[in-house]
């Protein structure tokens, strides 16, 4: 199954911050996590988007930079106040394409699973690895597949529904690959749009798998930025450490 160019529908998602179906609703949650891993030190956001989590976390005194492939995405961080300021790498985050080394590498909100293959994924890690600090740790925050979709081949679900609009996702899913296809269809009188999405998911266990070939250490691993709980579905944030 061919994957779909994700590109596109970042680059028509005006309003990002604004829309609740698009955004996450846990800033706060992790700039406090990410502000207490970073210890004072320097700190890298891989694909930062409008920089939801990126300019609180400078505005608290974090010394922020930040990779991210969306013109249009980036142009709505720098229309934010600070925004101007954030250092920004227009690039693929799979290379980490920024100068320079990180007490605290982080890719929150599921980003990571953008990298649409297992070879992309284990570049990214590797390249992480090489920009940590010896001590430095690399914070991620993704999905669990439901269990109920791991067998299944489609799937449709509501995502939002207003009295004006509903959002839809339909997802056409790949085991083989551990991927996902999904059109996320939002449904207004005015007509429809469509945000093309697809994304590799990956079991933690072959997260943490990555993580070793690439010489980082599980350290945590939790079911949210304030639920110290085991992780389960829907999903985890999890640390790893590079050796001090
Ligand atoms: C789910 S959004 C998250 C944005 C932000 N981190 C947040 O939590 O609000 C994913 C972002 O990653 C960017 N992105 C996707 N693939 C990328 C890649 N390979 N390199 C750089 N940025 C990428 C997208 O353009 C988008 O802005």
């Amino acid at each position: 199954m061919k994957a779909f160019d994700s590109a596109p529908a970042w680059d028509r998602m005006e309003g990002y911050d604004s829309t609740p179906w698009a955004a996450a609703d846990d800033t706060e949650e992790a700039c406090a996590f990410l502000t207490k891993i970073a210890d004072g030190g320097r700190a890298l956001e891989l694909g930062v988007g409008t920089g939801r989590v990126a300019l609180p976390l400078a505005r608290s005194g974090i010394a922020v930079a930040a990779v991210e492939s969306s013109p249009k995405m980036l142009e709505q961080l720098r229309a934010k106040p600070g925004g101007d300021e954030l250092e920004v790498v227009l690039g693929d985050f799979a290379d980490v394409p920024v100068e320079g080394e990180f007490s605290l590498v982080y890719c929150v909100f599921n980003t990571f699973f953008l990298l649409l293959t297992q070879d992309e994924q284990l570049r990214c890690f590797k390249n992480v690895a090489a920009k940590l600090k010896p001590g430095g740790a690399f914070v991620l925050q993704t999905l669990v597949l439901s269990a109920d979709h791991y067998g299944a081949d489609e799937w449709t679900e509501t995502m939002h529904l207003g009295s004006d609009e509903v959002v839809l996702l339909a997802s056409v899913h790949d085991a083989d690959e551990q991927r996902v296809n999904r059109q996320q269809i939002v449904l207004r009188e005015s007509g429809p749009r469509f945000f093309p999405m697809s994304f590799r998911y990956a079991w933690p266990s072959e997260l943490d798998l990555m993580a070793q070939l690439a010489g980082l250490k599980l350290e945590e691993r939790r079911k949210g930025w304030n639920d110290d709980q085991p992780f389960h579905y829907p999903g985890h944030v999890t640390v790893y450490r590079k050796h001090a």
